[in-house]
């Protein structure tokens, strides 16, 4: 079986981080989300792995996985226009040729193995294995309908009226009887080729449509929240306590901390579940729980929390910050002089709240 890795897209949700960095690299406990995709796809023994990517942020996606700890053959497929999910397996066509095949969104992350999921479609051989969820509100995502006996009825894109609470996961097994569905559907409201539609497609047509429940977490890092949410998670479930930097005697580290290599912590208290980087350098600061901080960043006294920061940044005099994204080489300092008058150079798409 071949993997497919939808890592093209636009990722508009996640601006201003997605104007120089696709979505799928963005880091998630210090590791860009693709590679957790990767791990997954490894650990079922897909060897042969095609990714689609777009013209803007391609060269950024193989440069991310060249170093291919997993070992698989890549092969990367230009997608011109995101022209929607069911279009990037129209372009990947001769790729994937007339065998089953595993579609994995690049920025879906999820808590279990999908050895369960590969299973039970080489065991039951449908011409499509789903994979759904539960969630709250359905209206973001494709959404289906079962019926009583536990087949699947009816698939809908992002209905504004749901039929049902189970969302379609972003993880699809087909067989190639799919090509024939994505041949004859249309564009959706949105103007995309929709792999939902093609789903029901293939439903209509007669093709044996299976879903597979999933029990543990899912993440679809869509905006800064669901960021957050995933980071707290993968620290949560991941991490384990390993100091390879600095501490100097006048620091406290305690519980799962992960600081690598050539990173320092001077006289501050840093409490896990929390990612370091390398050359990262913590002066005077207490770093709470569930943060993650990139590579060479400098963080000097601050209160920090609950929050995402990505390589370079430096974050200076804060008495309190928490449930934050900050961009690469982003600077958030306070002069001290006086620090009721704000001095801002902020990005397009930006979101800061006083
Ligand atoms: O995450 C699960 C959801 O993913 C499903 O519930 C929906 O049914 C499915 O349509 C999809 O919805 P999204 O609106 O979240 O998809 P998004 O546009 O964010 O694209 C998902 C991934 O695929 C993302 O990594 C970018 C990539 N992509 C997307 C498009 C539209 C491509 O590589 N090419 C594309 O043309």
């Amino acid at each position: 079986m071949k993997a497919l890795v939808l890592a093209g897209g636009k990722g508009t949700r996640l601006r201003p981080l997605t104007y120089t960095m696709a979505k799928q690299l963005i880091p998630v406990a210090n590791r860009p989300i693709i590679h957790y995709v990767m791990d997954q796809i490894s650990k079922v023994g897909i060897k042969d792995v095609g990714v689609i990517i777009a013209p803007e942020t391609g060269h950024q996606i193989k440069e991310a996985l060249a170093e291919n700890p997993w070992e698989v053959n890549f092969s990367f497929i230009l997608q011109e226009e995101p022209m929607g999910l069911a279009h990037a397996v129209m372009v990947a066509r001769e790729f994937l040729e007339e065998e089953p095949f595993l579609m994995y969104l690049g920025d879906n992350l999820i808590g279990q193995t999908i050895k369960g999921f590969v299973d039970e479609f080489y065991s039951s051989r449908p011409d499509a294995l789903i994979l759904l969820k539960e969630v709250e509100d359905p209206r973001m995502f494709g959404v289906v309908e079962i019926n009583s006996d536990g087949s699947v009825k009816r698939l809908i894109e992002k209905p504004k009226e749901p039929p049902s609470n189970l969302a379609l996961v972003g993880i699809y097994l087909f067989s190639p009887l799919i090509h024939e569905a994505i041949a004859e559907i249309k564009p959706s409201f949105r103007g995309e080729l929709e792999i939902t539609d093609a789903i029901q497609k293939l439903l209509d047509k007669g093709g044996t449509v299976r879903s597979f429940i999933l029990k543990h977490w899912w993440l679809d890092t869509g905006k800064k929240d669901d960021l957050l949410e995933a980071n707290r998670v993968v620290l949560d479930e991941w991490i384990t306590r390993s100091l390879e930097g600095e501490v100097d005697k006048n620091s406290k580290v305690v519980g799962r901390v992960s600081l690598a290599k050539g990173a320092r912590i001077e006289r501050s208290t840093i409490r896990g579940p929390v990612v370091i980087g390398e050359g990262t350098v913590i002066k005077d600061s207490l770093i709470g729980p569930y943060t993650s901080i990139g590579k060479n960043c400098l963080i000097e006294g601050v209160t920090l929390e609950h929050s995402v920061i990505l390589d370079g940044a430096r974050l200076v005099n804060i008495e309190r910050l928490e449930d934050s994204v900050i961009g690469r080489k982003a600077v958030v300092a306070s002069s001290g002089r006086n620090a009721k008058a704000l001095r801002l150079m902020v990005g397009d798409d930006a979101e800061v709240l006083l």
